[in-house]
């Protein structure tokens, strides 16, 4: 049966749409329910909808699947891992999967950050790493280090950690107090100053200065931990001025204070010629936080690299004793272990972090070229990142970038909208062919869109 008939059957095998008992999650619920997209199949590129339609894929599903879509070489790594053992439990038992996993991701990691702790999501990833940063302080006798800074117009997930670490107001202003002791960075946002720089912008690396002030305030003796994405993703793309992140280290260097990075989007070749943005800057955290990516989206896991240092200052006490206080039921995951050795073997034999600094000009390029159509504020780019900012609809917010989601989707294309922002960030399997449909159709959108 051809592809687009399947796709069709499957859509007529459903249940008519009773699509009212799933609350989705980040979604305006009702107008997708008046209006469903759904998709049944997703192969290299593209998805197929329940309508048969294909879909071109600018997003990589959600900032994930970095390989494309349906690789055989991971699907055949999952059925035989699931045929062969289900589960194991992590704690105090394992299997061989989750350690070669754990010596593989260290190789790829920069510095000493060779010490893995696996979760299975990206915000379990960011309160993973704010646990550690306060117990390693506690453990070794400055208890007093329990603030955290974040920045923002960041995104760390929806654990209560992640989300008073963050700085995204809505992700924030309806859950109560969150976690007290929690200072924020100003972002690194400025049309004014860097409106259409192609790559890292050259305004803003003083805002990192901002930390000296929050010591000021609060003395360096009472904080724990810094957290930044390198690449700000969710927020709309905002790449780290010139020296940003080289000031930030020196200064979180200067205090005793770890440097957390979120990579949750970054790792895994996003910005291109390094499994990390922390290696592709040069600038060496004291934690990676990592998910997505890690198994191309194929099953759910995430990570924390952790310095070496800081692992071994919890290796003390009696040997029989548990040594830090945290875990999950699917730390480690058989399964997804299974899909993440198959994933990083998929990185390597294609070569694919090389492959985003090889198209990283072409796409810049190709991105770039929508500057002067109607709306557009800024255009922002790094590796196979992009960002398209929209000017907002006077007193309706969000509302242009939506509905050119909405017109993408329609004309085959996934896009991501993020307040009155376009992001993008294709699978690292782009070719230059498909990079030309991408812009062309979003050319074709943002002329017409009111
Ligand atoms: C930087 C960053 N941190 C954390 C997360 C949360 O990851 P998850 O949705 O897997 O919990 C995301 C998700 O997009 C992210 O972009």
């Amino acid at each position: 049966m051809p592809k687009q008939a399947a796709a069709l059957k499957k859509h007529e095998e459903l249940p008519h749409y009773n699509l009212e008992s799933f609350w989705m999650p980040f979604s305006a619920n009702r107008q997708f329910k008046a209006s469903p997209r759904l998709f049944v199949e997703a192969k290299d590129m593209h998805y197929t909808t329940i309508e048969g339609r294909k879909i071109l894929d600018a997003f990589a599903g959600m900032w994930c699947c970095n390989i494309g879509h349906g690789n055989l070489k991971v699907v055949a790594a999952i059925q035989r891992q699931i045929a062969e053992m289900d589960y194991a439990p992590p704690f105090q038992m394992g299997h061989p999967k989750a350690f070669e996993l754990a010596k593989r991701l260290a190789k790829l990691m920069p510095g000493s950050l060779d010490r893995i702790f696996f979760t299975n999501s990206g915000s379990e990833s960011v309160d993973t790493a704010l646990k550690i940063a306060l117990a390693y302080h506690n453990v070794r006798g400055q208890g007093m280090r329990t603030r955290l800074v974040g920045r923002s117009r960041s995104y760390h997930g929806v654990g209560f950690g992640g989300i008073s670490v963050g700085g995204i107001v809505n992700n924030r202003r309806f859950f109560g107090s969150l976690l007290s002791g929690v200072d924020h960075l100003p972002h690194t946002h400025s049309l004014e100053k860097n409106a259409f720089s192609k790559g890292q912008p050259a305004w803003g690396a003083h805002l990192a200065d901002e930390l000296e002030n929050i010591v000021a305030l609060h003395g360096a003796e009472t904080i724990a931990a810094v957290i930044v994405e390198p690449v700000a993703g969710s927020t709309g793309v905002l790449i780290p001025p010139k020296g940003y992140l080289e000031r930030l280290r020196e200064l979180c260097t200067k205090h005793g204070i770890l440097l957390i990075f979120d990579e949750v989007i970054t790792a895994f070749g996003r910005v291109g010629n390094a499994a990390t943005a922390a290696e592709f800057f040069g600038v060496q955290p004291d934690m990676i936080v990592m998910a997505k990516g890690l198994t191309s989206g194929t099953i759910p896991m995430g990570a924390v690299a952790v310095d070496r240092k800081i692992h071994d200052a919890f290796m003390t006490g009696p040997e029989h004793a548990i040594e830090f206080f945290h875990g999950y039921t699917y730390s480690g995951h058989p399964v997804a272990a299974a899909a993440g050795l198959a994933t990083l073997e998929v990185y390597r034999e294609e070569g694919l972090f090389e492959r985003t600094k090889d198209l990283a000009p072409y796409w810049e390029n190709a991105l770039h070229s929508l500057k002067g159509l109607p709306h557009i504020i800024d255009i922002r780019n790094l590796g196979l990142m992009g960002a398209i900012e929209l000017e907002s609809i006077p007193g309706k917010p969000t509302l242009r970038a939506f509905n050119a989601f909405l017109e993408a989707y329609d004309k085959g294309l996934v896009i991501r909208q993020t307040g009155d922002t376009i992001a993008l960030s294709p699978a690292l399997i782009v070719s230059k062919d498909q990079i030309d449909q991408i812009f062309d159709i979003l050319s074709g959108i943002i002329k017409n869109l009111s």
